[in-house]
């Protein structure tokens, strides 16, 4: 069973204008969540990736759908049993939101002062989760005295304090350079792996969910346009945002810009090739143009590994009569994906299979 399940969830906001439309934030998600799973949730400003937050942490009802959550319809609930079910997720913020005139420790303490906590528990849990974010000799320190990966350690720390089952982290490294992301990321990923937590992480950075996510959904203007494993939905993304994101950071597709520079400088026809571990073979499509006698050459390129599995876009010059290339390509097409990049039309894997001439 999913730890968090979403049916037809939709959250509208009254009109922010006196003669303005409702806002649909949410519009129908239908998502499930399995336990254990790194899930992340990603999208432009505004795609609605915080409401869906809010509405999984039970801080806002939901419009509509039902939205279960470790076995319970939080929609049907009351306010007191809704914070039974808050207690159960742990939250971290891109600014943290730490008590500035609390020490670490005290910040660390303050969830499990508000559950009842003896002081000798307390004391003890605030100690182990000190060492597990590696802050022991920081438990006196005010968070102003923190560097910013510091402070998220800390935010971490709290937010498992009452040893939650879920941890929503809303572009909790979305303040921090590149270095502390990945420290924090590293964190994030050991708190899944060793504790079982199963995280959900809003961002808009593709990049944390490559190193972090299991499963991932790509949201736009409300909707989940998109859904799946990571790997799946990096290597050969369907829906146009989804491309859009993945081309962010997916190495070896040639932006139009580049694709212009690759046709000035090259003569011949240029073809992308993408393959995925699994799949075909490259050497296959190395094989299948020389036998057919024709030249190529390798003008761009790039391999991605995700979680241990790879995958990648090779773009040749393929030079030689072009019935030869037509009949070469045709049979390669049955192993691999091939995108024409034709004089001015959009390629890359982002087009459709067969591309374009
Ligand atoms: N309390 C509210 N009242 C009215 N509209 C709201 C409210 N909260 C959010 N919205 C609107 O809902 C939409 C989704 O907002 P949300 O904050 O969920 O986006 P987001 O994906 O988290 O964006 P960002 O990446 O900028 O954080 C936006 O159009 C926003 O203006
Ligand atoms: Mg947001």
């Amino acid at each position: 069973m999913p730890i968090v399940s979403l049916q037809g969830v939709t959250k509208t906001y009254p009109p922010t204008t006196r003669d303005g439309a409702p806002v649909v934030a949410v519009d129908d998600v239908t998502l499930d969540i399995e336990q254990g799973d790194v899930f992340g949730i990603i999208g432009y400003s505004g795609a609605g990736k915080s409401t869906l937050v809010r509405l999984i942490n039970a801080l806002e009802p939901t419009t509509r759908g039902r939205l279960i959550v470790d076995g319970v319809d939080i929609t049907t609930l009351r306010e007191r049993d809704l914070r039974r079910i808050r207690g159960g997720i742990g939250m971290i913020f891109q600014q943290f939101n730490l008590f500035s005139a609390k020490t670490v420790k005290a910040n660390i303490a303050y969830p499990l002062r508000l559950a009842g906590w003896s002081k000798a528990d307390i004391d003890a849990r605030v100690a182990e989760l000190l060492a597990f974010v590696g802050l022991s000799d920081k438990a006196r320190a005010f968070p102003e005295q923190l560097s910013g990966g510091q402070k998220q350690r800390v935010g971490i720390a709290r937010a498992l304090a009452t040893r939650p089952a879920i941890l929503l982290a809303d572009e909790a490294t979305s303040a921090l350079d590149p270095q502390t992301t990945h420290e924090v990321l590293e964190l994030l990923a050991r708190v899944n792996r060793e504790q079982g937590i199963t995280i959900i992480v809003i961002t808009h950075e593709m990049d944390v969910i490559q190193t972090l996510a299991t499963r991932v959904a790509v949201m736009e203007c409300g909707r989940v346009v998109e859904q799946g494993d990571v790997f799946e939905v990096f290597s050969d993304p369907q829906n146009p945002a989804s491309q859009r994101f993945v081309g962010t950071v997916v190495k070896g597709v040639p932006t139009p810009a580049e694709q212009a520079s690759l046709r000035a400088r090259h003569d011949g026809r240029l073809v992308t090739f993408s393959f995925r571990d699994g799949d075909s073979s490259q050497a296959q499509v190395f094989l299948d143009l020389a036998e057919a006698g024709l030249e190529f050459e390798l003008v761009f390129g790039g391999i991605n590994d995700i979680r241990g599995r790879a995958f990648g876009h090779l773009t040749l010059a393929i030079r030689g009569d072009s019935p030869a290339i037509d009949a070469a390509l045709a049979r390669i097409r049955a192993h691999a994906t091939v995108t024409e990049i034709g004089s001015d039309a959009p390629a890359g894997p982002a087009a459709a299979e067969g591309g374009v001439a």
